[in-house]
């Protein structure tokens, strides 16, 4: 379970979270919306340590990361794969270099470890085909490199996937390909995921619960269901996909 209790963190001079209180529980998705530059993506990062909150904690299965030492912060990422926002691959490696960084440091030289068949089942989850292991992520297309950073996310079979905007930039086809991935990586691996996202649609299909996130604050939170039949006007233009206020609280 991740646990956030009174998140407050300033950049820039600004106050961008401003005491946000949000547990993510055992194995669901919990879909976090919010308008660009709201301080979704500086949420996610603070649960794995590469942002310190300037007041509250963030507790990881009860382990602080704030006040985590060394050992402590690499147990916790040890438990949480990212799925960076623009999928992050390192060009000058191949898709199978990239992928086995998924995997914590010395585990492919374990006796016990078979990592030649991690990376080709972590393919066969996001239905990708071996002969793209060779290949650099220049000679990959938009939804070949989504798939591949998500290969490298469940390759380890860590506990919790983070995935902030899995489908922005992605056309209508290659999204919803997508969605459909991390729903079926969501049964099959019965991770517990944390995703950002813009699309309304892929919110409303993959959320257990969906909490939205505006001037610093958790604006609303609750099942798809919940949201859907709040009162509150500014929600519900949010949430409306036909609307032009869509995305934007
Ligand atoms: N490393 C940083 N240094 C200073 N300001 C930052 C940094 N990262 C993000 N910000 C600011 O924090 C705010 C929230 O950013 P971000 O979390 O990336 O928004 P989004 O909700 O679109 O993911 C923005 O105003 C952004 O400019
Ligand atoms: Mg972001």
């Amino acid at each position: 379970m991740i646990e956030i209790r009174s998140l407050k963190k300033s950049l820039g001079g600004k106050p961008v979270l401003d005491g946000i209180d949000l547990d993510v529980l055992e194995g669901e998705s919990l879909v976090i919306m919010g308008p660009s530059g709201t301080g979704k993506s500086v949420l996610l990062k603070h649960i794995v340590g590469l942002f310190d909150p300037d007041e509250g904690d963030l507790l990881v299965d009860g382990m602080s990361v704030p006040r985590a030492d060394g050992h402590t912060i690499r147990e916790i990422r040890s438990r949480i794969s990212y799925v960076f926002q623009n999928s992050a691959l390192f060009d000058s490696l191949t898709v199978e270099g990239n992928i086995l960084l998924g995997l914590p440091e010395d585990h492919c030289g374990r006796p016990d470890v078979d990592c030649d068949k991690l990376v080709l089942k972590a393919l066969e989850h996001v239905n990708l085909e071996p002969d793209v292991l060779r290949l650099l992520p220049a000679e990959l297309s938009g939804g070949m490199t989504k798939r591949v950073a998500l290969a490298r996310a469940v390759v380890g079979h860590q506990k919790y996937i983070l995935y902030d905007e899995p489908t922005t930039g992605l056309d209508p086809l290659n999204a919803s390909k997508i969605n459909e991935l991390i729903a079926h990586l969501k049964n099959e691996i019965g991770s517990t995921s944390v995703i950002v996202t813009h699309d309304v649609d892929s919110a409303f299909n993959l959320a257990d619960r969906i909490a939205v996130l505006s001037d610093g604050k958790i604006r609303a939170l609750g099942t798809p269901e919940e949201l859907r039949s709040s009162s509150d006007p500014g929600l519900q233009r949010f949430l409306d996909p036909t609307s032009a206020l869509a995305g934007a609280v």
